[in-house]
């Protein structure tokens, strides 16, 4: 990855004038402590939405999409491509619905994230075409110990992993064809949460017999050789599992990338504390798993996490990582999304945020994430030139976490869901609190811009831990780069400065400038 020197503002697709040029492509680049996306040469902010699954398998419904996404102000589509569509017959495909979704995505000034539904869906192999699914022999299933096979092609067979990767670079060769000018597709997830379910492992004789062999050396980086359990002990099967899933997942991203090279990336569905390999989808790229898939799929860019279990913030730590990005592909599509988009890009330098099935999304929590989307678009500058720099910081607020406290610029900042203030007694009885969250820039010295909703912010100088005094407090947006100040906040706004307060239920933007009294 190479340094990026300076970030500048994310811009919308132009496609205009791509004729004349040739737009490189979409790659990942270090700045500072960040691993930023940079899309048309320059950083960019993912705020994106993934269809639900079958969205994306007839033209109607297409078509039915882009309206809404577009108002709801995303300026990204996670979009599914199946396998079971692309070649229905053996060597015959069929690219009809990829060009139907390129064409309308670029009406609308929209990217794309494609999700390769090819061996793999959920564990699950529903998503292979119908040839495979009923040549059994040929594409043989994981088993159980009993020899009953679930319905999960095994990662053991070279037919399977075979025939994935031809289809999955026919599909970046079409894209190739399609799309190398105007770069409409930006991302690619091979596979969609892969692990094995029911059982931690394939037990197939093929698969055991893999499993009494010594650990593949590249593996070893850290520790003697072995075999699996005396390299992983209590967690061998499941890292076994993860390596030669891995492995596989290797094999169709580098098939893809020879054809076509885009940025590629995993997504994990999350395990649940305290269940057991099997009852997740287990060798899944979990955190746990993080250092066997680098080594078992050096194709693959970066790991994700699909976030629908509580730990936000701890799932968000647990995949940004140093050389590696944040990029949240799904996440629950309730109210909170509103607020945790402020987090994940504010406090983790996120690449990207994209609640799951975004074109049924509940209107209510529709239009709080329009509203927090176009804030950040606004934002997007300030956000891509601070990111990985120490300048920028945010937090997601709750009952179970009610204050957070972010260091910046020399100052302590505590943030505080917006239910603590006494004012609002009657909804501090409320509960669980719905999530809050806010994203803090250090613009300047003393100077900050505090965005987000149901939040209030308090100022520290850093050595002194005193209270810091507010010189102005301004309400406003930006037009461009340039500050639009709205309303001058003082008196009952400030709480007679004491702090600054977006309240809950509206997103607002603010900029504060601080003295020291
Ligand atoms: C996670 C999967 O990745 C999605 O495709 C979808 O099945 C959701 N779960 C449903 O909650």
């Amino acid at each position: 990855m190479d340094d990026v020197p300076n970030a500048s503002e994310v811009r919308p697709p132009s496609f205009a004038h791509n004729a004349e040029r040739m737009i490189p492509a979409p790659q990942l680049r270090s700045r500072g402590s960040a691993t930023q996306l940079v899309v048309d040469g320059a950083p960019f902010l993912i705020l994106g939405g993934e269809l639900g699954n079958s969205s994306a398998s007839s033209p109607e419904s297409l078509s039915a999409v882009w309206p809404r996404v577009v108002a709801m102000g995303l300026n990204t589509v996670l979009l599914p491509v199946y396998w079971e569509l692309i070649e229905p017959e053996e060597g015959h495909f069929d690219f009809t619905l990829l060009s139907i979704a390129l064409a309308g995505a670029r009406a609308h000034g929209l990217r794309l994230v494609l999700l390769w539904f090819g061996s793999w869906k959920n564990s699950m192999s529903t998503y292979v075409p119908s040839w495979v699914k009923t040549q059994r022999s040929r594409f043989p299933l994981a088993e159980r110990t009993d020899g009953s096979r679930m319905e999960i092609l095994s990662p053991f067979s070279e037919e399977n992993v075979r025939a994935d990767s031809r289809a999955f670079a026919a599909l970046m060769r079409r894209l190739a064809q399609i799309d190398s000018r105007e770069r409409t597709v930006i991302l690619v997830q091979v596979e969609n949460e892969v692990g094995m379910l029911e059982e931690a492992a394939d037990r197939s004789p093929v698969a055991r017999a893999s499993f009494s062999a010594p650990v593949p050396s590249g593996l070893l980086a850290r520790g003697p050789a072995g075999t699996w359990p005396e390299v992983f002990g209590e967690r061998a099967e499941e890292a076994f599992m993860a390596y030669h899933l891995a492995r596989y997942v290797d094999r169709v991203a580098s098939a893809g990338k020879a054809e076509h090279p885009l940025p590629m990336f995993v997504n994990a569905a999350l395990n649940r504390p305290g269940r057991v390999p099997g009852e997740y989808p287990s060798g899944g790229p979990l955190p746990h798993l993080f250092d066997v898939w680098r080594a078992g799929a050096p194709a693959i860019d970066f790991l994700s996490p699909d976030i629908y279990l509580p730990g936000f913030t701890r799932w968000c730590e647990a995949y940004r990582r140093p050389g590696h990005p944040l990029f949240i592909p799904e996440i629950a599509n309730g109210p909170a999304a509103a607020s945790q988009v402020f987090c994940a890009v504010g406090q983790y330098d996120a690449i990207g945020f994209s609640p799951f099935a975004i074109d049924t999304m509940a209107d209510a929590a529709a239009a709080a994430l329009k509203d927090s989307y176009g804030l950040l678009r606004e934002l997007a500058h300030h956000v891509l030139d601070n990111q990985g720099t120490g300048r920028m910081g945010g937090a997601i607020l709750d009952s179970e976490g009610p204050a957070s406290e972010v260091r910046l610029g020399g100052a302590v900042l505590t943030l505080r869901h917006d239910y603590t203030f006494e004012w609002s007694g009657p909804a501090r009885e409320t509960t669980p609190w719905p999530t809050s969250g806010a994203l803090v820039v250090a613009t300047g010295p003393r100077e900050y811009l505090v965005a987000g909703s149901g939040v209030i912010v308090t100022f520290a100088d850093e050595e002194r831990r005193r209270p810091l005094g507010f010189l102005q407090v301004d309400e406003g947006r930006f037009a461009g780069t340039h500050f639009v100040p709205g309303r001058r906040l003082n008196g009952d706004e400030t709480h007679q400065g004491r702090h600054v307060r977006i309240p809950f239920g509206k997103c607002g933007l603010q900029r504060v400038r601080l003295y020291d009294y």
